[in-house]
């Protein structure tokens, strides 16, 4: 195994200046096209406060659990603070824990601007808030605009914000940033060594996207649920394709899939976290047509078999009939110096764009951007609860069922000693783990008394 990264290891030492933060300008298109989303009006404070409405009387909390779906953030004067705290129960998954790790890792490497937000912790994009193509929207809470939300991943018909999906980018044991810091090792498999079949494994797990016919193929025809069917053409085409639900194939580590050509991604709910780290691998990578996407998909092309001078990140399938992975394995077969390329180009390209230096980059360009768009002042003297976020991560790192969901050392003890917002030692852990613990703890500022 290859040692840290050299950026990890040069992070502390460089300025916000020297590491330097430039996004690809697709990107920074997305950011700007989705902040522009509350227009000359802005994002107003009853906008930011409708949050708390979506969870506005104990009947909500107890029977639709809706404190377990959304985390109010405001960001003072560089420091970020929590507006509510999740419940002890539903504590432990890496999705709301791992954007908080990184939002915090963001706010010590630049200095972030005062905004006010939240973030979506289901993995179904807000399905409350909706986005019309003429650019209008819905909310069910009064003032009935579009709170500004985040969610690391989304549809066209929601106006949430993206951000990575950072729990899994560095926190799972088989992160992407775990996968990158082996990188050495998992390219060593030559091309030419590779078996030419495409590979791919999931949960069996039918989205309402493809039941309810959402996704169309050029024939007109819907996209059938790729995670079972793709079980169909493996069985028909053993030779190009073994993509199985863990029904019918045996599991193998995402760092042993290098050892095929072409690897095959398929959206669940949300987009699929192993698209991100398939990337890394070298090989060519299927994806099947979604309506989902992720904070760097307007960044990547897909290839063009009709073009092939144009440089391309994936090979998309399910975009003409649905069983045209068939000709795409075909295809790729026969143009081994293309799908080559491909796969070298996604590897480029999650270098440069999925590294952590790069997705902290995203979050301080986006919430720059963001910060734009609010028309009132904010300050935690205007909400009842603002917990440090540093405060959080101790607790989180401390707390039984999450002390292992993430890396925490790494940040706190780098920044939690030196870090203003910071209470003495574990002085605040009680008082955290109270309020966790508190099966109605909300804080409602927008609610009469
Ligand atoms: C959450 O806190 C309550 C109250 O202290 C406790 O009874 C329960 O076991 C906790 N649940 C989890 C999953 O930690
Ligand atoms: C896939 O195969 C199964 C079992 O052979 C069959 O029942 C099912 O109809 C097939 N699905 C499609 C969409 O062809």
């Amino acid at each position: 195994m290859r040692a840290a990264p050299v950026w990890l290891i040069l992070l502390p030492f460089l300025s916000v200046a020297a590491l330097g933060c430039t996004l690809h300008p697709k990107i920074e298109e997305r950011i700007a096209r989705d902040t522009r989303a509350w227009g000359e009006a802005g994002i107003t404070e009853d906008l930011v406060l409708s949050v708390s409405k979506h969870c506005g009387s104990e009947q909500r909390i107890l029977e639709q659990h809706c404190h377990t779906q959304v985390q109010r953030i405001l960001i003072q004067d560089g420091v970020v603070y929590l507006n509510n705290l999740i419940p002890n129960y539903t504590l432990g998954p890496h999705e709301g824990i791992g954007f908080l790790v990184e939002l915090y890792e963001a706010s010590r490497v630049f200095k972030l601007p005062d905004v006010e937000f939240s973030y979506w912790l289901d993995d179904h994009p807000p399905a409350e808030t909706v986005l019309r193509p003429d650019g209008s929207v819905s909310w069910p809470y009064p003032p009935y605009g579009l709170p500004p939300m985040m969610a690391w991943s989304k549809s066209d018909d929601n106006g949430v914000l993206l951000v990575p999906y950072s729990g899994a980018f560095r926190c799972a044991s088989d992160s992407f940033d775990a996968l990158e810091a082996q990188l050495d090792e998992l390219t060593r498999i030559p091309w030419e060594e590779r078996e030419e079949v495409a590979f791919g494994r999931w949960n069996a797990f039918c989205t309402y996207y493809y039941t309810s016919h959402m996704v169309r193929m050029a024939d007109g025809q819907a996209v059938p649920c790729p995670r079972t069917y793709l079980n169909n053409v493996s069985d028909a085409h053993p030779d190009l394709v073994n993509a199985y639900d863990l029904s019918r194939g045996k599991p193998v580590p995402l760092a042993h899939q290098n050892r095929y050509k072409f690897l095959v991604s398929t959206d669940g709910w949300s987009i699929s976290s192993k698209f991100d780290k398939y990337l890394l691998l070298g090989s060519a990578v299927l994806r099947a047509a979604s309506i989902r996407f992720g904070f760097y998909y307007p960044a990547l092309s897909p290839a063009d078999p009709d073009d092939l001078t144009a440089d391309a990140h994936f090979i998309p399938f399910m975009e003409k009939h649905r069983d045209d992975i068939v000709e795409a394995v075909q295809w790729a077969r026969a143009h081994d110096a293309e799908a080559r390329r491909i796969g070298e180009a996604a590897r480029v390209f999650a270098r440069q764009h999925l590294v952590r230096p790069a997705r902290l980059c995203y979050i301080f360009r986006l919430l720059t951007e963001l910060s734009k768009q609010i028309r009132y002042p904010i300050s935690c003297q205007r909400r009842k609860l603002c917990v440090p976020l540093v405060e959080e991560l101790k607790f989180l790192a401390k707390y039984g069922t999450t002390s292992s969901t993430c890396i925490y050392g790494e940040l706190l003890d780098k920044y939690g000693a030196t870090d203003p917002a910071a209470a003495p030692g574990d002085s605040r852990y009680e008082e955290l783990r109270a309020m966790h613990e508190d099966p109605l703890h909300w804080p409602r500022d927008d609610l009469p008394a």
